[in-house]
Order: C-alpha cells, then sequence, then structure tokens
C-alpha cells in the first residue's frame, strides 16, 4: 500500500509544545505558552452560555452552511453572505483552496519564510511551490509579481506574515493586484488583522469589491480566542465562494464552533480591550529587546520575531526549564531568532525575565 507520491517527502506538522506535555516532563507546575499565537485573554464571556446552550442540539449535525453565523459575520464586515465560507480554522480554507483550484504542475507562489500550511497543502495537489525570500522579514510584492508566469494559480500573502509579523501596507497590496493577472487568485491570509493598529493595513474588503480574484482568510482562533473550536473563514466573490464550497465537506464547521463563533463576534468591546491590551503588550516588549540590544521585526500581530543572537534552540530549551514555551526560530527559517506570542501583563514580564536568566547563560553566536 503506497501513499500517493506527492505527500511522501512532507514532514508531519510540528506545533508548538502542549502546556500539559512540558509540565509532565520538566516536573513544573505551572507552565506559560506564548507559542501558538492564541489569545492570553481567553474569549467572549458571551461564548461560554452559547456553548452551554448547544449542548442539547449535539446529536443533531450542524448546519452545513453556517447560516446564522453567515448573516452576522456578512453584516459585520459589510459584504453578502456568497461571499463567505466557513472551514475547521482557516486552516481548511487553505486546504480547500488549494484542493479547488490546483492540478498537477500548476505553479503557486509564496514567501520564504511564510505561514507553511500553503506549502504544505499545494504540495499535496502537485503543485510546484515558488518560494521568494522576504526581504527584511516582508513580502517582497515585486518579486512575487517577477515569479508568476503563465502556469501560476494562487499566490499567498501572509498579511501579518507569520513568523515575522511583519506587514505590508494598503497602498503596497494595491499596487501589486493593480499588476497581477486576472488568472491569477490572490490569496490574502489576514488571520492576525484585527490586532493592527497602524491605519495602513489593506482594507481587504474594499479589494474584494474590486477584484474578482482575490480572498481574505480570517480566523476565530486568535483575537477571537476560539482556537480549539476551530472555525475561521474566507471572504471573496461569489464565484470563488461556489468553487470553495464544491469541495467542501458537508459539515465541516461543528455546532459549538458555530455558536461560539456568533457570540463571540457579536461582542466587540472584547475585542477592543484585547487589541488595547496586545498594543501595550508589544509596546512593553519592544522596550525590553531594545534595552536588551536585541533587534527585533516590526510586529503587527500578537506575536514578536526577536534575534536573540545565540542558537533559537539553545534559547528555547532556556526558557522550556523555565516554564516558558516560545517558538524557536530554528524551526521556523530563522536560526538565531525566537518568535513569542505577545501576553498578558504578568506572562510578559515573566517572559522578560526568563529571557534575561537565559541570554546569560547561552553563549552569543560568533
Ligand atoms: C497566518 C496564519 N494563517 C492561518 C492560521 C490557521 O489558523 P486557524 O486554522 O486556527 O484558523 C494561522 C495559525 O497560526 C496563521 O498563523
Amino acid at each position: 500500500m503506497k501513499p500517493k507520491q506527492t505527500i511522501v517527502h512532507l514532514p508531519v506538522y510540528q506545533p508548538g509544545k502542549p502546556i500539559e506535555e512540558v509540565k509532565r516532563e520538566l516536573g513544573l507546575t505551572e507552565v506559560i505558552k506564548l507559542a501558538s499565537n492564541e489569545n492570553p485573554f481567553g474569549s467572549s464571556p458571551n461564548v461560554k452560555a452559547a456553548l452551554e446552550a448547544e449542548i442539547a442540539n449535539i446529536s443533531l449535525y450542524p448546519d452545513g452552511g453556517a447560516v446564522q453565523l453567515s448573516e452576522a459575520v456578512a453584516q459585520s464586515l459589510g459584504v453578502a453572505t456568497n461571499q463567505l465560507i466557513f472551514g475547521a480554522g482557516s486552516d481548511e480554507v487553505i486546504l480547500m483552496l488549494a484542493r479547488a483550484f490546483l492540478v498537477q504542475g500548476d505553479e503557486t507562489v509564496m514567501a520564504s519564510h511564510t505561514f507553511p500550511q500553503y506549502k504544505h497543502n499545494c504540495e499535496i495537489e502537485g503543485a510546484v511551490s515558488i518560494e521568494v525570500p522576504l526581504i527584511d522579514g516582508t513580502h517582497d510584492l515585486d518579486g512575487m509579481l517577477a515569479a508568476i508566469t503563465d502556469k501560476t494559480k494562487i499566490v499567498w500573502i501572509c498579511n501579518p506574515n507569520n513568523p515575522t509579523g511583519t506587514m505590508n501596507t494598503d497602498a503596497e497590496i494595491k499596487a501589486f493586484l493593480a499588476k497581477v493577472p486576472a488568472h491569477v487568485l490572490v490569496v490574502l491570509d489576514e488571520a492576525y488583522c484585527e490586532y493592527n493598529t497602524t491605519g495602513q493595513f489593506p482594507n481587504s474588503i474594499e479589494l474584494i469589491g474590486q477584484y474578482r480574484n482575490v480572498i481574505a482568510l480570517r480566523t476565530f482562533s486568535k483575537i477571537y480566542g476560539l482556537a480549539s473550536l476551530r472555525v475561521g473563514y474566507g471572504i471573496g466573490h461569489p464565484d470563488v465562494i461556489r468553487s470553495i464550497n464544491q469541495v467542501r465537506e458537508p459539515f465541516n464547521t461543528s455546532r459549538f464552533a458555530q455558536a461560539a463563533a456568533l457570540a463571540a463576534v457579536k461582542d466587540q468591546d472584547f475585542i477592543t480591550s484585547c487589541r488595547e491590551a496586545n498594543t501595550a503588550g508589544l509596546q512593553y516588549l519592544n522596550e525590553q529587546f531594545a534595552q536588551l540590544d536585541l533587534h527585533a521585526f516590526p510586529a503587527h500581530g500578537n506575536f514578536i520575531m526577536v534575534n536573540v543572537g545565540r542558537p533559537a534552540a539553545d534559547v528555547f530549551n532556556g526558557l522550556l526549564r523555565r516554564g516558558i514555551i516560545i517558538r524557536g526560530g530554528h524551526m521556523l527559517g530563522f536560526p538565531t531568532s525566537i518568535r513569542v506570542t505577545i501576553g498578558s501583563r504578568e506572562q510578559n514580564e515573566k517572559f522578560i525575565a526568563a529571557l534575561k536568566e537565559v541570554l546569560a547563560e547561552v553563549a552569543v553566536q560568533a
């Protein structure tokens, strides 16, 4: 029994280390996870009641089309419901995009380094990934344009980019889209867009109205704090959404996910408070990194990548021993950097205290 040829070389996804595993392995009672860009403040208090009410319906299949949720999200964004597609996380929307649009031999363009699920899903479909190096941690949009050929089907732009946290502005994305051929679908992955405070973030809803070949991806896993429930969505032209719906599994988002997301989207005060706390946390970390003479990429989401000037695996392990889980850049293409999620004030302070100890014990990389 042989699996299909396009998957034999694929690595199995390595997630951030789970808290329970670290506690068990290291005999720690308190562990802080700043590794997966989750919301340190949880989710809207309204979510709990919505989930409790949904328990009465667990024997019933969910609404495959997520009608109620679609209506609420459509209204909040000012789009039509046939412009939305929901998935089990935006991960599943990425998978469905690859499944709907790519065949063996197609080309797809993305940054190096960026969110790994684009390449992963494209390769499963047998497409060739053309990776365009980042410039100073930011998407090189001119380089990506130059990489487009007649065979290109999808261009992926992660904005802000995971793992570097950098962003491309509205003006940059507009100039880029004006030059992208109409046969190419441009995916704007905006998993962290709600954290943005620059006033320069692309207005993707407006862009989707203007370009049929643009789809934006959003998620309830980050600022909405529902990562465990797996719900994300795409916003695009109805024709693009219809194609994705054709490959969607019938009941891909659960009743709990839909009910929680519905309650969460109606509580925008919670989102505002999380954004404000994130901005304050980011400012604190940037000040601390500056004092430690460490260079960080400009961060526009709820995480920051900082160059610690030492082997990332050693810094990762040093922090882990102190009960702090972050992402080592050695896993992400940045051997002397770490990626850390902005936590609560207390978590950020504990992280910085631990980092200072680790920097003192790990030798600087020559
Ligand atoms: C850029 C980006 N896109 C998509 C996802 C997937 O999120 P989810 O499947 O939880 O919606 C993540 C998760 O870390 C991400 O960082």
